[in-house]
């Protein structure tokens, strides 16, 4: 799948599943700008790898929830680039807590970053996609299922998804697709964040039909066909990468 010459932003793209795409997209020929957030170290080494495949990286340091920051993000990527082909909207964090003991803050900061900053992301996106394009979110299972302490990142997920099938219909005519790609659990340095990582991990790898959990090459193929011309007839779509873990009883 030949992606040459087109240029991708992805945003969380350091670290993680983030990271994976961006390089499957440079090495599908891809230039790629890269946003993240503090960990410049790990930014830098994932901008060499994609720069090893000859492809260009641009680094964009940033909170994508502060949406006074993100013009300047795009002005980074028309200059450097002049055009914008494919973003993949990755960024996240959240807390984890059980639904009656998250705070106004702990709500307002998980909605921002994961659903609040996927509008203005697309809004400033679809001026530097002049051909057409592709635009992705990635998501997760507890947008649709309930998952213990997970009411405020899956809240957020939901409506995340909600607003790429709204896209989707809104942005068809300029030829640009908005799909989501919602992964089983993925072991990145997000679980750690979770009580019983562990546990977890086991108990979903023993209910993955598959045999063995995500990872997140997994969840880059997967962006990597969305962005392609084969996926131009797919809209709006929430595409499940879980090894089939959410068809099981
Ligand atoms: N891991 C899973 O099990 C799983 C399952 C389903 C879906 N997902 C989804 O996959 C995506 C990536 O998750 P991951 O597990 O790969 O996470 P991760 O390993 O924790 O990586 C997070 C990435 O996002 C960046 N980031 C965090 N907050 C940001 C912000 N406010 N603004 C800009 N960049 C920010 C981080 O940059 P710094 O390093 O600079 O902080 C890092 O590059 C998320 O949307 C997540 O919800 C994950």
């Amino acid at each position: 799948m030949d992606i040459t010459k087109q240029i991708a932003f992805i945003t969380g793209g350091s670290r993680g599943i983030g990271r994976a795409i961006a390089i499957r997209l440079a090495q599908a020929g891809a230039d790629i700008a890269m946003n993240y957030l503090r960990n410049r170290a790990a930014a830098e080494e994932t901008a060499k790898i994609i720069e090893d495949t000859g492809s260009r990286c641009l680094l964009l340091k940033g909170n994508v929830a502060e949406v006074e920051k993100i013009p300047a993000m795009y002005e980074c990527i028309q200059k450097e680039y002049g055009k914008l082909d494919i973003l993949i909207s990755n960024a996240a964090s959240g807390v984890i807590k059980p639904a009656l003991e998250l705070t106004r803050r702990h709500w307002s900061w998980t909605l921002d970053i994961n659903a609040g900053a996927f509008l203005p992301l697309v809004q400033h996106a679809v001026p530097l996609m002049k051909n057409g394009g592709k635009i992705i979110a990635v998501s997760s299972l507890g947008a649709v299922r309930a998952i213990p302490q997970y009411a405020a990142v899956g809240s957020s997920k939901a409506a995340l998804e909600s607003l790429a099938r709204h896209l989707a219909v809104e942005l068809a005519p300029k030829n640009i697709n908005v799909n989501v790609i919602s992964a089983g659990i993925v072991e990145t340095d997000a679980l750690s964040h979770f009580p019983h990582k562990d546990e977890l991990l086991e108990s979903s790898r023993i209910k993955t039909p598959a045999g063995r959990l995500v990872t997140p090459d997994d969840v880059a193929d997967v962006a990597l066909f969305l962005c392609s011309p084969m996926a131009k007839m797919i809209y709006g779509q929430t595409i499940v990468v879980d090894g089939g873990y959410s068809i099981m009883a």
